[in-house]
């Protein structure tokens, strides 16, 4: 088991990736960002986990400048907006999300939502098309690592069809309440590191009593026991905040370990803080399409 947020989960392509990132979902750009990642990285977060949808690139890239924290030492991963879909508009997005950050590289970069029969009925073919613009990338040196998010088991095989290089991470909504084990799992088989987003349920899971009353057994507050609770699934956590005492807080969960009995009670949940964003159910003009 890990014994610091900087210990690494080796992922199928042999890269190393710190097993807690802090996510940025909704952190507003500007100052925000950029206090928020410069302190996460001062409180030992090694491992940024942004987006081009999330509009706030540029304040994380700010951010990273300003904690004095090596660009190497840093996991750095964006994501691909549906909107650029196709090779050329691809390497374009990627090349645009580098320059926001001010990188010249990026650790990893996720496709951030599959095409869907519900959007193309060619969605296998556009999604090979965006995955060829990823692994140009990856040859030319720009991505270190290549990966998916909110992929399902059936979009996946999909794409391993057209695959010269294959996606080593599939990030995905992970928390006790709604925990898509049979997707951890087959990623977890085919040798894929899963991460969660919104490993607290975006915050909708911390006021349920059953996982309080689970987290209060071991002295510990609801939002780190979902952070040890994606740990023990093998599952890399990626949680948000934009408060300085909540960002180290959420670190501290190396001291505890929940028994197979409490997993087993937490995985068995019923729906709980589910965010409904489901990649095939999605009408056509939704969220991110
Ligand atoms: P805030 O950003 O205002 O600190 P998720 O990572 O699942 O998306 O959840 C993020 C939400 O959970 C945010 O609203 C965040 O609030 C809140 N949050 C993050 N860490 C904690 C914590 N340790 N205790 C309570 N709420 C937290």
């Amino acid at each position: 088991m890990m014994k610091n947020a900087q210990d690494k989960v080796i992922m199928s392509d042999g890269r190393g990736i710190p097993c807690i990132g802090y996510g940025t979902w909704q952190t507003p750009d500007g100052e925000t960002a950029k206090n928020c990642v410069k302190y996460a990285l001062e409180a030992g977060y090694r491992h940024i986990d942004t987006a081009a949808c999330y509009g706030n690139e540029v304040g994380v890239g700010e951010g990273i400048r300003a904690s004095g924290v090596a660009r190497g030492d840093i996991f750095l991963t964006t994501k691909h907006w549906v909107t650029e879909r196709g090779y050329e508009k691809t390497i374009a997005a990627a090349e645009a999300s580098m320059k926001a950050l001010g990188v010249d590289y990026l650790d990893l970069y996720l496709i951030h939502w599959p095409c869907v029969a519900r959007v193309s009925e060619n969605w296998r073919e556009i999604n090979a098309d965006t995955w060829r613009g990823f692994e140009k990338l990856y040859r030319d040196g720009k991505i270190l690592s290549l990966g998916v998010s909110n992929f399902e088991p059936h979009h996946l095989a999909a794409l391993d069809r057209f695959a010269e290089v294959k996606p080593v991470v599939n990030q995905i909504e992970f928390h006790p309440g709604y925990n898509q084990l049979t997707n951890v799992k087959y990623c977890q088989e085919i040798g894929m590191t899963v991460e969660a987003w919104s490993p607290l349920g975006c915050g909708k899971v911390l006021g349920d009593e059953r996982i309080g009353a689970i987290a209060a057994k071991y002295g510990v507050s609801t939002a780190k026991l979902c952070i040890r609770y994606a740990l023990q699934h093998g599952v890399v956590p990626l949680p948000k905040s934009v408060t300085p005492e909540r960002i180290s807080d959420n670190l501290d969960v190396f001291d505890f370990t929940i028994s197979p009995e409490d997993m087993r009670e937490l995985d068995a949940l019923p729906s709980v803080g589910e965010s409904g964003f489901h990649p095939d159910d999605a009408p056509a003009e939704s969220y991110y399409d």
